[in-house]
């Protein structure tokens, strides 16, 4: 090779090198076999001007349709969250575990962690922040509002929440919510008996909206 040639290589080298840098730091410049680096294969969290199927250019792209979240593939409610919805889950859906002392003793204890602060401890609606002016009362489970209430729109409203109550689908399994659901139940059997002794008595029980607190003036 001559001088000659090898300075011209030499130049062009160079030349080569800096014609490829790019100015803007974040800019990647003139990409040699661009697919060794873009993987064919969506990636998730990767620029997508180039692939001719995101037009509006999203980053993020939405699941299909129909998708079910991992570890969620043996669950999928059938009852949209609409008035219909409510209706339709409260005719069909029916609790598939038994009433056991352990299936309840778990939906007392879910019940502890997840429902009591606002439901209370009888289910009267007077839980504990509600007691402290924070909340207002809940309807009482054995009040005139929720005392026929069938156990599938229960489990609607837990699974998607109503009005001030927040769902509690991310919380709860659908197991454990019908573990809780049997629990409201005894509850409510059990206020409901109150109600009727009261009633025996001519003596009248308060269902809903009284502050029981006695350090809390009302
Ligand atoms: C933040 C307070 C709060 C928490 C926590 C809460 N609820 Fe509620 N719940 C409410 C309110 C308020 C309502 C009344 C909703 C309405 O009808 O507007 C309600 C309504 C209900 C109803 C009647 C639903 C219906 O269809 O009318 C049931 C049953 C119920 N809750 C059970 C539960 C259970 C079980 C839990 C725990 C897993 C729970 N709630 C947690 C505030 C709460």
């Amino acid at each position: 090779m001559t001088k000659l040639t090898k300075f011209i290589a030499g130049f062009g080298g160079i030349f080569l090198l800096v014609g490829c840098a790019a100015k803007d730091p974040r800019d990647t410049g003139v990409e040699y076999a661009p697919q060794m680096y873009h993987a064919i294969p969506l990636e998730p969290y990767s620029q997508m001007d180039y692939y001719p199927y995101t037009p509006d250019g999203k980053h993020l792209i939405a699941p299909v349709a129909g998708t079910v979240a991992r570890g969620k593939a043996d669950y999928v409610y059938p009852f949209p969250n609409t008035n219909e919805g409510y209706e339709e889950a409260g005719k069909k859906l029916k609790n598939p575990l038994p009433r056991t002392p352990e299936n309840i003793a778990e939906g007392k204890r879910l019940y502890g962690l997840y429902c009591i602060h606002c439901h209370g401890e009888k289910g009267d609606g007077q839980g504990t922040i509600v007691q402290a002016g924070k909340f207002p009362p809940p309807p009482s489970y054995y009040g005139p509002q929720l005392k026929d209430l069938p156990e599938g729109k229960m489990f609607h409203t837990i699974t998607y929440g109503k009005n001030l109550m927040g769902s509690h689908a991310s919380q709860l399994t659908p197991e454990e919510r019908w573990k809780v659901i049997l629990y409201v139940q005894e509850l409510r059997a059990a206020g409901l008996a109150e109600v009727e002794k009261a009633a025996k008595d001519q003596k009248p029980v308060e269902t809903t909206q009284k502050n029981t607190n006695p350090k809390k003036p009302s």
